[in-house]
C-alpha cells in the first residue's frame, strides 16, 4: 500500500524516520510517498505545502503526518486546519489509555475522545468589526452534529464500549452547544444498548483530573475535543503517548496529537510513541492488524522494563536508541 508522509517540522523528521525504520523491520510492504508541508518549508520556498500534496492524499487515501507549527496570532492559517476541511475529515479519533511503566497520576484511564474536526470556532470565520473589536464566529450546524455522534455510537458499539458523554456548555450557548446537544440526544435514541449521558466542559474538567476512569466515550464539539484531549495525555503520561487519526469518508490522515515541540528539535530526545501509535491504529485500519499488535507489545514492553526510555518520561535514551530497541524487540 502507498502512504503519502509529511514529515512537518521540529521534531516531525526524527520521528517520522522512526515510523519509516520501524515499518520496514515489520516488512509492512508500505511505500511511503513523502510531501513537504509546514513552517520550515513555507520559510524556504513561500509555500506552505509542496505541489500536488493535495492531489497525492485524494488518490492514496492515507495518510501519515507529522506535527505541522502554525504561528500565533498573525500569519498563516493552520496546516492542519486546511486539511481536515479540504479532506473533510470530520472525526478526529483520539484513544487515551495508561501505560505500565510511565508514571502518572492514575494506571487505569481507558477512554476515546472524539472530537467533531471541521467546523465549530476552528471554521476561522473572524473579522475585525472596528479597530478595537474582533468576532470569531462559533458555527455548529446539524449535518455534522448528527455525523460525529453517529460515528462515537458506531465506534463504541464496534469496539465494546458501553458509554458515549457528549460534552458541551449548552447551559451558556443555547444555540450552538444546543444543537449539538439535542442532535446527540436524537441520535442516542437509535443506539439503545449503549449508554449515553452528558456533561457541561468545565466540569468534565474538574471530573477527568479527580476520576477519569467514569468515563468511555468522550464526543465533543472541535474546540472542547482540541483542548481536552491535551487533557486527557497528560492524565497517561504527557503528549508522547497520544496518538491520533483524522477519518473522514474517503480519507484517513494519522498524527500524533502534540506538537512539532521547538525545544527539543534536531536534538534526537523526542518520544516517537505518539506516532508510533498513529502509525498502529494505521496499520490496524488495514487489515494489519498482527503488525500493530507485534509493534504495541514492542513498545509497551520496552517502557515497562524501563532501561530505554526517552527523557520526557524520566529516561535517558535518545529517539533513535528507543527506535532501535522497539526494532530488536521486534526480530
Ligand atoms: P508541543 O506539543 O509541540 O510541545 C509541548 C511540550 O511537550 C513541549 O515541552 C515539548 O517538548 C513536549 N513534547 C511534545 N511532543 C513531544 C514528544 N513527542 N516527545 C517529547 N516531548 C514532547 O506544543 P507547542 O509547543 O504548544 O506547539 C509547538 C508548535 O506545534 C506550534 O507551532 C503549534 O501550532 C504546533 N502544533 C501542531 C500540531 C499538529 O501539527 N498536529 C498540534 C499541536 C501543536
Amino acid at each position: 500500500m502507498k502512504v503519502v508522509l509529511i514529515q512537518g517540522d521540529g521534531i516531525g523528521k526524527e520521528i517520522a524516520n522512526s515510523v519509516k525504520r520501524v515499518s520496514d523491520a515489520l516488512q509492512t510492504g508500505i511505500e511511503w510517498i513523502p510531501y513537504q508541508a509546514g513552517a520550515e518549508y513555507y520559510q524556504q520556498s513561500g509555500k506552505l505545502m509542496e505541489d500536488g500534496l493535495i492531489e497525492a492524499i485524494t488518490e492514496n487515501k492515507c495518510a501519515l503526518k507529522g506535527p505541522t507549527a502554525t504561528p500565533i496570532g498573525t500569519g498563516f492559517r493552520s496546516i492542519n486546519v486546511q486539511l481536515r476541511q479540504k479532506f473533510s475529515t470530520y472525526a478526529n479519533l483520539r484513544p487515551v489509555h495508561s501505560i505500565k511503566g510511565v508514571k502518572s497520576r492514575y494506571e487505569n484511564v481507558d477512554l476515546v475522545v472524539i472530537r467533531e474536526n471541521t467546523e465549530d470556532l476552528y471554521k476561522g470565520i473572524e473579522y475585525m468589526y472596528d479597530a478595537n473589536t474582533a468576532h470569531g464566529i462559533k458555527l455548529i450546524t446539524k449535518e455534522a452534529s448528527e455525523r460525529i455522534a453517529r460515528f462515537a455510537f458506531t465506534y463504541a458499539k464496534q469496539h465494546g464500549r458501553k458509554k458515549v458523554t457528549c460534552v458541551h456548555k449548552a447551559n451558556i450557548m443555547k444555540l450552538t452547544d444546543g444543537l449539538f446537544l439535542d442532535t446527540f440526544r436524537e441520535v442516542a435514541k437509535d443506539y439503545p444498548e449503549i449508554e449515553s449521558d452528558s456533561v457541561i466542559i468545565d466540569a468534565l474538567c474538574m471530573k477527568l483530573v479527580s476520576n477519569p476512569t467514569q468515563f468511555d466515550v468522550l464526543v465533543a464539539p472541535n474546540l472542547y475535543g482540541d483542548i481536552i484531549s491535551d487533557l486527557c495525555a497528560g492524565l497517561v503520561g504527557g503528549l508522547g503517548f497520544a496518538p491520533s487519526a483524522n477519518i473522514g469518508k474517503d480519507v484517513t490522515i494519522y498524527e500524533a496529537v502534540h506538537g512539532s515541540a521547538p525545544d527539543i528539535a534536531g536534538k534526537d530526545l523526542a518520544n516517537p510513541t505518539a506516532l508510533l501509535l498513529s502509525f498502529s491504529m494505521l496499520l490496524k485500519d488495514n487489515a494489519m492488524a498482527h503488525l500493530a499488535e507485534k509493534l504495541e507489545n514492542a513498545i509497551y514492553e520496552t517502557i515497562a522494563e524501563g532501561k530505554t526510555t526517552t527523557q520526557d518520561i524520566g529516561g535517558t535514551s535518545s529517539c533513535s536508541a528507543f527506535t532501535d530497541a522497539l526494532i530488536e524487540r521486534m526480530k
